[in-house]
């Protein structure tokens, strides 16, 4: 049975965590504790002003180190606070350290006393300058962490996206941006909220050229298919050609198309190339469709 009043993927993943949300008091009032009617414990609400909240914020960093640190790109605390805990929203989830398994207490170098909560999961995201629409800044799950060390005996599939799925119900978004790299697992991920509509395919103002950056419109059925609701199928244009998620040369025509104004989507997943690397598919817009910087998605 799904706490959510629809069916998703991996409803257990609702019975073994907690959902927490960490926002400001400024922004705390425009924001959504029970997306879609699943309330989140009002002890786990945390105001990052307060001094109480700060052991679950450096497990928050801790969790950021241990996902994004092995892909290069560990936030500096200054950034934590600066781009996320101010000005956006936290929403993940978490369990309690006492119901912990050794193995992840280890992880997190929680002391032999601390039973507060502890993150398993997070997505944060920044608002823009016009009402709803909003900027991803970070996901993260231990899943594919968990699993490698074998230390949660539980099915944890679908832990990333039902994160992103319900903090982007929490967050009240309703145009999203995001970037990813195009070698990221992520846009497994990503793909599931429908076609993204491409905005760069080689960003130099970004630390990792290989970056794209892609949004979308978060429709109802958009988040009930990132969870895995079956009753949902999305839209998806046709795929034109597929992107090796190492063609520079590639994403830098790609980007030159975008930027004499074509209009491209990524429809779908990634798939595993002849090469062993990942492809990505590419849609092309038709000129009609292609109007608005959403066109088409
Ligand atoms: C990316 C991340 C959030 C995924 O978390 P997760 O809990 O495994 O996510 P989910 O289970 O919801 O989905 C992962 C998807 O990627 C797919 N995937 C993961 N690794 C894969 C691989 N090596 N090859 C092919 N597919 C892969 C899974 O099959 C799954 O797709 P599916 O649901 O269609 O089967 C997690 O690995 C992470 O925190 N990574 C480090 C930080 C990061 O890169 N964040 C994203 C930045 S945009």
């Amino acid at each position: 049975m799904s706490k959510l009043p629809f069916a998703i993927r991996n409803p257990a993943l609702l019975d073994e965590f907690e959902p927490y949300l960490v926002a400001t008091p400024f922004n705390l009032p425009l924001l959504d504790p029970e997306p879609f009617g699943m309330p989140t414990p009002p002890q786990n609400v945390l105001n990052p002003l307060a001094l109480s909240s700060e052991p679950f914020l450096t497990l928050l960093h801790r969790l950021d180190g241990l996902t994004f640190g092995p892909e290069g790109m560990p936030m500096p605390r200054w950034v934590f606070f600066d781009c996320s805990e101010m000005p956006g929203a936290i929403y993940g989830l978490a369990r309690r350290a006492s119901t912990l398994w050794p193995g992840v207490r280890d992880l997190f170098k929680l002391p032999a006393d601390f039973d507060g909560l502890v993150p398993v999961s997070m997505y944060v995201a920044i608002p823009m300058q016009r009402p709803g629409q909003w900027f991803g800044h970070n996901l993260s799950s231990l899943a594919p962490v968990f699993n490698k060390l074998g230390a949660v005996p539980l099915d944890l599939r679908g832990l990333g996206s039902l994160t992103k799925g319900l903090a982007l119900q929490a967050f009240g978004v309703r145009e999203f941006w995001g970037a990813t790299q195009w070698t990221s697992k992520a846009l497994h991920i990503h793909a599931k909220f429908g076609p993204l509509a491409l905005q760069t395919a080689y960003t130099p103002a970004h630390s990792e050229h290989e970056t794209l950056t892609y949004g979308f419109h978060v429709t109802e059925a958009a988040l009930r298919a990132s969870m895995g609701d079956p009753s949902v199928v999305l839209a998806r244009p046709p795929v034109d050609f597929w992107l090796d998620s190492a063609d520079v040369a590639g994403m830098i025509a790609l980007q030159d198309r975008i930027e004499a104004g074509g209009r491209f989507v990524i429809p779908g997943a990634p798939r595993l190339g002849a090469t062993g690397r990942a492809e990505v598919p590419i849609a092309e817009l038709a000129a009609a469709a292609a109007a608005t910087p959403h066109a088409g998605v």
